[in-house]
């Protein structure tokens, strides 16, 4: 090893030095809400609610992103991507209370059936849960009854969140391209000792 190599050792080692102690730094911000998680006690709670499927018109929550060449002679419309941002209601109507939106992807990933591969993160606006996140990362096969999803992880009151969901299609309008889709979430989440979230 010459000496530019000896030089950039040393280098190296005091960026890592300087990394640990940045990390000790913001370790005492996150020492209280660690200690509260640590005293904290694992709940497992069921959430019930609607989402609202709004697929055209000038209010549509879901949009194309990108599709295969594959997609448009495809039964199962494999390739397409989609977007989305839909309103979720405690009931079924789309004037029931606002409970927040779920947001993110959906691709048609099964060349037979249809089945979606969808990463959906679902954020709360109301009440305890406001601000807080659930994430959805999983298979849907969009037909079946009582599809299963695992939920992967949350944020605020749901960190260390863990748990499935299970849905069903309320009911779909094909003039209007409306669905109204029905989840049932069972999440185990880390309840902090003080409640807070720091
Ligand atoms: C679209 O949203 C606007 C504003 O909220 C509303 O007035 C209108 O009725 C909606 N249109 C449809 C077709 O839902
Ligand atoms: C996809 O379609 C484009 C034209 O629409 C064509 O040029 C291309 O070769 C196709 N690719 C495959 C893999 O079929
Ligand atoms: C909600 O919409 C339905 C029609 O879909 C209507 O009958 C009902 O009165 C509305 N409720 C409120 C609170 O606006
Ligand atoms: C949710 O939190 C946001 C940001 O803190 C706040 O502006 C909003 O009023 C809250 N909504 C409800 C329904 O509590």
């Amino acid at each position: 090893m010459g000496n530019v190599g000896v030089i950039l050792m040393i280098l190296s080692l005091i960026i890592a030095m300087a990394s640990v102690e940045a990390k000790s730094e913001m370790s005492k911000q996150e020492k209280t809400w660690f200690r509260n998680l640590c005293r904290g006690k694992e709940k497992v709670i069921k959430l019930h609610f609607y989402v609202q499927d709004e697929l055209s018109g000038p209010n549509k929550t879901v949009w194309e992103v990108s599709r295969s060449n594959i997609t448009s002679i495809s039964p199962t419309s494999f390739g397409q991507v989609r977007v989305l941002d839909n309103l979720m209601t405690a009931g079924p109507e789309k004037n029931s209370t606002e409970l927040g939106r779920a947001q993110g992807l959906i691709t048609f990933a099964d060349l037979k059936q249809s089945a979606l591969a969808m990463n959906i993160n679902f954020v709360f606006s109301t009440g305890k849960y406001n601000g807080s996140t659930l994430c959805i990362l999983g298979r849907n096969p969009i037909l079946e009854m009582d599809r299963e999803l695992p939920i992967v992880g949350g944020t605020g009151v749901f960190r260390m969140a863990r748990g499935y969901s299970i849905s069903n299609t309320y009911s779909y309008d094909p003039i209007q391209d409306y669905g109204v889709l029905e989840y049932t979430f069972y999440v185990a989440y880390v309840k902090e000792s003080r409640g807070g979230l720091h």
